[in-house]
């Protein structure tokens, strides 16, 4: 009896894997699970795993049901994940995941310009053939966001050449891609985040933007921090672009840092990031940006709130803000899973479905507000599992729990002795970071005397892809 449920019981236990330290890869929330992709891991190298983490069940933060889909099917291994710090959003149907770009060298010297689409029904990755000059829209550090009408929007990011502060807009129903010119454009902007809010608005948070050395005489361009005050707004219907002025209690200045919309769409809540001054501080504080009164406020949280981190991953389920992964600088990068209740701002180490239920509106990752229907009926149908699921497996469920009790103390002391064993990894990272911070600045140098040696030339509207107008530096004092 007790050896015919084990063999029941142990595939299920030993499907559950304990996923890398990473930073800097994507994830986002499909059907009912959570997919993670890319990324860099101490090393470094860039990391070509695919995780799947199941949200259709209750589960304790020390034992998250990772699998890992990169093993199951090679088809998940196309080259279009194998980056780091790429854009990626579910599509409107819920199911297809776009990536789009990213860094596919460990040192940040190549850019990938490859856009791939993952189906989850299938567990299968498909390259679209995009008309148009998609190939010169390779970024990383970029944000991307599904609108939830088959339009991906691309903005901000980096190459190895420049800065953008220009929007590329994917049409995922006829694989096109325009560039639209908008005016008052902001400038260039990495490492920052992009929310959507209700009304077909967009909301840019944080980061660093590449402007005037207001200390060089020569007027040179550097990575400037952007305060957490000066917001970007921008309306998808209009196309327009407008600053907006946060108050209240404004948070530090941050970069690769996470802003999840609100389970009611209100607000904003921004967690962690890395100090922009590049001396490996990272924070691990909650802020919430209120939409209507655009002011900042800092909730007081309870329990052990995750280390400090930056290039994490934040995604909002119902109530519970999930962060995964991230880099912490000095130390290494982190392959765990904490839980915000945002409904109580307490940190809470259980996963649970049976969560009060929402009444009305459910944001679906990015594609805020759309298909509320579908995530209803997707709720109603994991009730029903939930309920004939328990009915079926109660008397087994104790012999499992104690087989999943062993498989999480197994879990458990292999993620400390992989957290020992990257911990001698951590020289090696902080020279990393270094070298990423003295690349980003030689570029920027770079690029400001690339640009004030260049005579200005009027450029091809449909081809001007330059973040840069040249002849704003020279207007400088
Ligand atoms: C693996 O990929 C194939 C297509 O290449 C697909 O038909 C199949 O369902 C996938 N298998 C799994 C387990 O996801
Ligand atoms: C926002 O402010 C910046 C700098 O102050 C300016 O260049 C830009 O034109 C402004 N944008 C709009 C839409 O007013
Ligand atoms: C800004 O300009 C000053 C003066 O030329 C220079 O010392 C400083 O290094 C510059 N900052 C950066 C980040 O390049
Ligand atoms: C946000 O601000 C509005 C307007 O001041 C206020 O009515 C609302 O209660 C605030 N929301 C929260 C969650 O504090």
């Amino acid at each position: 009896m007790l050896s015919a449920l084990l063999a029941l019981a142990l595939p299920v236990v030993t499907a559950f894997i304990t996923p890398d330290a990473i930073w800097g890869n994507n994830c986002v929330r499909a059907n009912r699970g959570i997919y993670c992709f890319g990324g860099l891991q101490p090393g470094p190298t860039i990391s070509t795993k695919m995780y799947h983490l199941d949200i259709s069940t209750s589960w304790d933060s020390t034992a998250p049901p990772w699998s890992d889909l990169s093993d199951s099917n090679s088809s998940t291994t196309v080259p279009a994940i194998n980056s780091a710090f790429a854009g990626a959003s579910t599509l409107s149907d819920h199911s297809n995941i776009l990536v789009n770009g990213g860094s596919t060298a460990p040192d940040l010297t190549a850019v990938s310009s490859s856009t791939a689409q993952f189906d989850t029904r299938t567990n299968t990755w498909s390259v679209p053939v995009i008309s148009d000059r998609s190939l010169k829209q390779s970024r990383y550090y970029h944000s991307l966001l599904s609108d939830g009408q088959g339009r991906i929007w691309i903005w901000g990011g980096r190459d190895t050449e420049q800065y953008y502060n220009t929007w590329a807009v994917m049409d995922t129903t006829t694989w096109s891609i325009s560039y639209p010119e908008i005016p008052n454009a902001p400038g260039p902007r990495i490492q920052h985040t992009a929310t959507m809010v209700p009304d077909g608005k967009i909301i840019i948070i944080g980061g660093l933007t590449y402007s005037r050395n207001v200390t060089d005489p020569l007027g040179g361009q550097i990575l400037n921090p952007v305060s957490m005050a000066d917001l970007l707004l921008f309306d998808m219907a209009t196309a327009k672009w407008t600053n907006l002025t946060a108050g209240g209690n404004v948070p530090a200045p941050r970069r690769e840092h996470t802003s999840v919309l609100s389970r009611d769409s209100s607000s904003i809540i921004v967690f962690g990031g890395g100090d922009p001054r590049f001396n490996n501080v990272n924070m691990n504080d909650v802020f919430v940006l209120n939409l209507t009164s655009l002011l900042w406020s800092s909730p007081s949280t309870s329990n052990e709130p995750p280390p400090p981190r930056k290039s994490h991953q934040a995604i909002l389920v119902k109530d519970s803000m999930l962060i995964m992964f991230g880099n912490n600088g000095e130390d290494s990068a982190y392959n765990d899973v904490h839980i915000m209740d945002t409904s109580t701002w307490s940190w809470k180490t259980q996963y649970d479905i049976n969560d009060d239920e929402p009444k009305d509106t459910e944001s679906m990752g990015s594609s805020a507000g759309a298909n509320n229907q579908h995530v209803m009926s997707l709720q109603a149908e994991l009730a029903t599992k939930a309920l004939f699921g328990s009915i079926i497996l109660a008397s087994a469920l104790a012999i499992i729990g104690l087989i999943c009790l062993i498989g999480n103390i197994i879990s458990y002391h292999r993620t400390k002795s992989r957290q020992r064993k990257s911990e001698a990894f951590d020289n090696v990272l902080s020279e990393n970071y270094l070298q990423d911070i003295r690349e980003l600045i030689r570029m920027g140098t770079l690029h400001s005397q690339l640009h004030s040696s260049m005579t200005p030339q009027k450029p091809d509207l449909e081809d001007d892809i330059s973040s840069q107008k040249p002849n704003e530096q020279d207007s400088l004092p």
